[in-house]
């Protein structure tokens, strides 16, 4: 009996050795200030800007890769200069950890979370219906949607009202997806828009908890989970909606109708799989890939106008020059056509700078095919790391000054895997141009008629999507 209360210390003393072992030897990547109990845990908050402060100290003393350690026994390389994220690119293919928690909403056979020839397959199919032609068709859409916010934001000048800026953007972008991807026309200030916007808030939400929790790695422990619960109710609201919209599209589905929306071409595909005796997507699928896109289109493209509007906000020269172009671009008129897109050169440069110190996808993950050698130190195959992207566009190997707001820099094509804002190589985002689009007609239309007054500091912080804490809040003057 006595001999048993020796057991605990042994087992203590054994889990320490074991933390000691893992910590000092089981990797050479290198990092600071790991604590044998809560790895760097201690070191960052997510009430705060700490996680982005500790992490862009440690890219700024190990340059090019350092690990993160999630706990005491849980270390993820972190990759932070060009060299790491050609590796990383080279030899993955497969998503990290993090996107499991989509596989429920989006399917495994979606675009973004397939691998293999099926991916192949169908990101082939997808670069048809991202062609420049085809997303010229959606300028108009963008337009339309971007006059009933500056209409809003007239009146709201009109009274001196402040305005919470993202809550409405986001508002504009879900608009816009709706229309472009399911052919549904919403009104952005109406309770139904309201709910919709509160659903895909939640879901953004469950899924951010499910990965910062690390016992959810445990299926079984987070299928006990409220967490569980809640995303599986989200996920029957959010893909009762998309079924009745898929049922309302097919029923006036014309195959040769001049204008189509993402639903009509990912109906076309149905139908031409059908016609070449291929296994077709089926309608599950179809829900799960408008799910995918919509989710992937609506936060990105709407924290990317909110910070660009942010930067402007900080610079008045800056803006004086984007009212001067847009001036002379479209003379007396006021609504944006594709043809004016590629005259903006000057607010290119400046959204550009603005995705380069805020990028809404902040960081992406990959598992490792096999080990790479990143500067000398080995990541190993199997290994999930994270390609960090908001330190690699402050990483001064790679950009001059990288603190400092600079659109002329662009006027030099950047380095090689230094500017990631929609990842590179084979699997990057294929929505790049109808959201640069969308992003140009919204600002342009803006500046054409007023200006925008931020007066608070707003640090961001990565959640799915490198936002500013809660929201970020502005007035408009009237030019
Ligand atoms: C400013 C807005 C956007 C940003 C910053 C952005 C960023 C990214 C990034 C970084 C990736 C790569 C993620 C990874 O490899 O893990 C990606 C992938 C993707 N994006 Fe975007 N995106 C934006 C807008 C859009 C839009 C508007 C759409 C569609 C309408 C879209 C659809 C996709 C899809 C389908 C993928 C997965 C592609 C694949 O795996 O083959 N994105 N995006």
């Amino acid at each position: 009996m006595f001999e048993l209360l020796f057991i605990p210390p042994l087992l203590i003393g054994a889990l320490g050795i074991y933390i000691w072992y893992k910590q000092k030897y089981s990797t050479t990547i290198p990092c600071s200030d790991l604590s044998p109990v809560y790895g760097h845990l201690h070191k960052v908050s997510l009430n705060d800007n700490s996680y982005l402060a500790f992490n862009e100290s440690e890219m700024l003393k190990h340059k090019h890769v350092y690990n993160f350690w999630l706990g005491p026994l849980d270390p993820t390389a972190y990759v932070c200069s060009t060299s790491g994220v050609k590796a990383v690119l080279q030899n993955s293919e497969e998503k990290g950890y993090e996107y499991k928690a989509l596989i429920p909403w989006f399917g495994q056979k979606s675009i973004i979370l397939s691998t293999g020839s099926y991916w192949k397959n169908k990101r082939n199919k997808y670069a048809e219906m991202f062609r420049a032609d085809v997303l010229k068709d959606y300028v108009k859409i963008y337009a339309q949607n971007a006059e009933t916010l500056m209409n809003k934001w007239f009146e709201d000048a009109e009274a001196n009202r402040e305005i919470d800026l993202l809550c409405d953007i986001k508002k504009l972008t879900l608009c816009v997806g709706n229309e472009c991807i399911f052919d549904n026309k919403l009104e952005m200030f109406s309770k139904e828009t309201e709910e919709y916007h509160h659903r895909m808030e939640s879901m953004a939400k469950v899924i951010f908890d499910r990965n910062i929790n690390p016992f959810f790695k445990y299926e079984f422990i987070h299928k006990l989970s409220n967490n569980y619960k809640e995303t599986s109710k989200l996920i029957k609201e959010l893909d009762e909606i998309s079924n009745q919209l898929l049922i309302k599209k097919k029923e006036k589905y014309d195959r040769d109708a001049s204008f189509k929306s993402i639903i009509d071409l990912l109906l076309d595909v149905q139908h031409d799989m059908i016609e070449n005796n291929e296994e077709p997507m089926s309608d599950k699928e179809i829900i799960g890939e408008i799910n995918s896109l919509l989710f992937a289109a609506h936060d990105t493209s709407s924290h990317a106008i909110l910070w660009t509007f942010y930067c402007i906000s900080k610079y008045p020269e800056v803006e004086n020059k984007i009212i001067k172009e847009i001036n002379e671009v479209l003379g007396d008129r006021d609504v944006i056509e594709t043809d004016d897109l590629s005259k903006l050169k000057y607010l290119k440069k400046v959204v550009n700078e603005s995705l380069r110190l805020y990028p809404p996808a902040a960081m992406f993950t990959r598992k490792l095919n096999s080990d790479i050698d990143v500067n000398g130190h080995i990541v190993k195959g199997g290994n999930d790391v994270v390609v960090f992207v908001y330190l690699i566009h402050r990483n001064p190997l790679h950009w001059k000054d990288p603190n400092t707001f600079n659109p002329d820099r662009f006027d030099e094509t950047p380095e090689l895997y230094s500017f990631l804002p929609f990842s590179t190589g084979s699997r990057n985002c294929i929505g790049k141009f109808f959201a640069l689009n969308e992003i140009y007609t919204v600002l342009g239309m803006f500046y054409k008629r007023m200006r925008m007054k931020i007066d608070k500091s707003y640090m961001p912080r990565p959640s799915i999507i490198l936002k500013p804490h809660e929201t970020m809040m502005g007035r408009i003057e009237v030019q």
